[in-house]
């Protein structure tokens, strides 16, 4: 038996599989954020531990004899947060999460440093780890001073674990230290934004044994033979292992609190001036690209709030078929954007009320405008060569079959709905756990899942949906240069 722990931003979710990859159970519990200030967004450590345990002893509970045979742990999680530990592992302050946009300044600074795209890659951009340490050691120099450690958040959960400090390559190349095309920590990236290497945990591959269960976890949870866990990956590069995207041409799109169009690639293939990610993959060899935008079921649950509904009943007051975009448009950028704008400024609009407006077409505003976000992103990805040309849906936005039309219309690609639900990213963690603890070869293991559905754009709307998509970049130019 195999567990994948995905340690989202809005739940973590745990899941079980057998050798043969049959899943046996699922548990998950919810996690909250914290966001003080305008731009800020956080969560304490100790939480994510409270869930894991919640989420195991769940699991346990429904699978007792199952949960015995326990042969590997893999980790998937949100990724970038800065999670600060003192010299006894103790947590310093809450996590400074991926979404979090107070070190748009310091970020800038750094992207200004050459030496931070031509190593790194990538932008870097507010929601990265290293400009979030600059923020720290400005604003909070007491805490900085004390930071023997920078985990990123499912990290965290493997110190839980083990009692080791140990990342992996997916989720280190968005902390902006990484040389992503030589896979290790970079001491210029490092000392160019006044950390050292010791503040760094060990690197493995995330198909690689990181550590073993901790001896007293293991006796809690009644297991007898070690538990080793594997090096996993951040939640993006684990869905795609869940998916079987490894190769160039194969790609998804993930509507959970961010949205993501991932692309596998054939190499190392940055492109930062077009704000794209350039990241490596969780197997050794293999690197992706992606484009992300913040706020994609985050917008819907926000609206959901404002409405006092569920996103499930806003989604219900819809259609059941596919409408052409109305009038109302909607911008997501409740946290800021990241591609393709690199944008921590900007923030959300309706444009395009009148009288008779109604929830339902605010409803469909808000999924267009996540879409039309996500098009953008993808329009970046098809100007380099590298976007896929059918996409595989993960996340849990994917549950809506209104939505996912909009999207498969917005992209005008088809989209592909897995027949079992959605396991992405802890799957991904489980068959890394697989992989490390057996040494199995992971391409027989990472195989893409069998598909339920094919969503696909209709021609008939493909015009209305390309003219809507004129509006929501119009307004965005707009609204920016008012802000
Ligand atoms: C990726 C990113 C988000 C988080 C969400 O760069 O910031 O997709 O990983 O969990």
């Amino acid at each position: 038996m195999y567990l994948g722990l995905d340690l989202g931003t809005s739940a973590l979710k745990a899941l079980l599989i057998d050798e043969t990859q049959r899943p046996i159970g699922t548990a998950s519990a919810p996690l909250s954020v914290s966001r003080p200030h305008s731009g800020w967004s956080e969560q304490d450590p100790a939480d994510w531990i409270a869930a894991a345990e919640r989420a195991i002893c769940a699991l346990r509970a429904a699978h007792p004899v199952e949960f015995g045979a326990l042969r590997g742990i893999g980790l998937a999680g949100q990724m970038h947060g800065a999670t600060l530990y003192d010299q006894a592992d103790q947590a310093l302050r809450p996590s400074i999460l991926w979404n979090d946009t107070r070190a748009a300044s310091e970020a800038a600074e750094l992207d200004a440093k050459p030496v931070f795209r031509n190593l790194n890659g990538n932008i870097v951009f507010p929601g990265f780890t290293a400009p979030k340490l600059l923020w720290v050691l400005r604003h909070e120099p007491e805490i900085f001073a004390r930071t023997a450690k920078v985990l990123l958040p499912k990290d965290a959960l493997r110190l839980w674990l083990t009692g080791e400090h140990v990342s992996e390559m997916s989720d280190a190349s968005g902390t902006g230290w990484l040389d992503v095309a030589a896979r290790g920590w970079s001491e210029k990236l490092l000392s160019a934004s006044g950390m050292t290497r010791d503040q760094m945990p060990r690197l493995v591959e995330g198909s690689a044994v990181s550590g073993e269960l901790r001896p007293a976890l293991r006796a809690q949870w009644g297991l007898s033979a070690p538990v080793p866990v594997a090096g996993g990956a951040g939640d993006n590069a684990a869905a795609a292992i869940g998916m079987g995207v490894l190769a160039q041409g194969q790609g998804f799109v993930s509507l959970g609190t961010s949205g993501v169009i991932f692309a596998a690639t054939d190499a190392f293939r940055p492109k930062p001036e077009s704000a794209v990610h350039a990241f490596c993959h969780a197997l050794p060899g293999l690197w992706h690209q992606m484009g992300v935008i913040l706020s994609a079921t985050d917008a819907l649950n926000w609206h959901a709030r404002i409405c006092g509904m569920t996103h499930e009943a806003l989604d219900g007051e819809l259609p059941e078929t596919l409408q052409a975009p109305g009038a109302t448009v909607f911008l997501p950028y409740l946290s800021g954007e990241r591609t393709p704008h690199n944008d921590a400024r900007i923030r959300g609009a309706f444009a395009g009320l009148e009288h008779a407006t109604d929830r339902p077409a605010l409803t469909r505003a808000v999924m267009e405008g996540v879409a039309f976000a996500l098009a953008d992103a993808l329009a970046v990805l098809r100007d380099q060569g590298t976007a896929p040309e059918r996409l595989v849906a993960v996340g849990g936005g994917t549950q809506s079959r209104r939505w996912l039309d909009i999207v498969a219309n917005a992209l005008e690609l088809p989209v592909e709905l897995p027949a079992h639900g959605d396991h992405g990213a802890a799957l991904g963690a489980a068959r890394l756990a697989l992989i490390a603890a057996t040494g199995a070869p992971p391409a027989p293991i990472c195989t893409p899942p069998p598909i339920a559905r094919v969503i696909e754009p209709q021609p008939a709307m493909a015009s209305a949906f390309q003219q809507a998509h004129q509006r929501f970049r119009k307004l965005y130019q707009v609204h920016a240069a008012n802000i």
